[in-house]
């Protein structure tokens, strides 16, 4: 599997996270590494999303995290967000442009547009496949379509890291296949890690460089077929959710995808 460099990018030791009296995550401890893909998995309520929000830092936490760019040691890092459920108005007029423009310039989407955001907002487009989409309005978009815009988003700060909820969710099997390639693409040409997390374990397992079974706390993590490996707990937590007999071989080590022969596995 692909990884840019190897040393630590971002550092999740004795992480927990308490609403009110209960506790949705506990001693969770997590490295991520630089340019890979890590994906979680777990039952519902599990507490991933919590994770991705801690990492954000949308939720209080106890515990620490530490992040390395570049060998140097930051408290902070550049994170790209897409985040499992999104509020869309259907009827709003807002457009791809508009949202995109928003994004780039941080300011109303009714100001106008610079000619530098035209140009960066053309190559976003461009680089999750979807300029054709330039000016049709939110609404209208189809599943896949609409992550692939919020993919554009997510990235359109050149992100460190990318952290990806439930990205699968409403996309057909060929629009997963094309989501999942041009996340892999991004992750070998800008080396950024992602943090992905998905109940579609057949569709994702190729693209995976490691794997990470959350269930309030990390009960399972290293290559794919060193977690899928823990089938009695796997189907123990998701009985009807996860279809193992679908996955790729977990025997040996997982192929590793190319653009042209993946269909998800399916
Ligand atoms: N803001 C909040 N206040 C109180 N409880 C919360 C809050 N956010 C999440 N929870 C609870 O924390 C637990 C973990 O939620 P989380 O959304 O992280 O699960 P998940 O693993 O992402 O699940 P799913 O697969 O359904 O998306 C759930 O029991 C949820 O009800
Ligand atoms: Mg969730």
């Amino acid at each position: 599997m692909i990884h840019a460099c190897d040393h630590c990018c971002a550092r999740i030791e004795n992480l927990s996270v308490r609403f009110r009296d209960r506790m949705v995550l506990e001693n969770v401890n997590l490295h991520v590494n630089c340019g890979e893909i890590l994906t979680i998995i777990g039952p519902n309520g599990a507490g991933k999303s919590t994770l991705l929000k801690a990492i954000l830092g949308e939720v209080p936490y106890a515990g620490t995290m530490s992040f390395r760019v570049n060998g140097k040691t930051r408290s902070k890092m550049q994170i790209g967000y897409l985040p499992q459920k999104t509020g869309f108005d259907q009827d709003s007029p807002v457009s791809v442009r508009d949202i995109l423009a928003a994004t780039l310039e941080s300011h109303p989407i009714w100001f106008s547009v610079s000619r530098s955001a035209e140009k960066r907002i053309h190559a976003l487009l461009e680089q999750v496949s979807a300029f054709h989409l330039l000016k049709r309005r939110l609404g209208e978009l189809s599943g896949g379509e609409l992550q692939r815009i919020l993919l554009s988003c997510a990235i359109a700060h050149d992100p460190e890291m990318l952290l990806l909820d439930e990205p699968d969710a409403g996309i057909d099997a060929e629009g997963l296949t094309l989501f999942y390639n041009l996340v892999s693409d991004l992750r070998s040409r800008r080396h950024v890690s992602i943090v992905l997390v998905t109940h579609d374990l057949p569709g994702i397992t190729p693209y995976t460089d490691r794997m990470l079974l959350l269930n309030r706390t990390v009960l399972a993590e290293g290559e794919p077929h060193e977690v899928l490996a823990n089938e009695a707990l796997i189907r123990q937590l998701t009985p009807t959710l996860w279809n193992i007999s679908r996955l790729p071989s977990m025997a040996g080590r997982l192929p590793s995808p190319s653009p042209t022969d993946i269909n998800g596995g399916k």
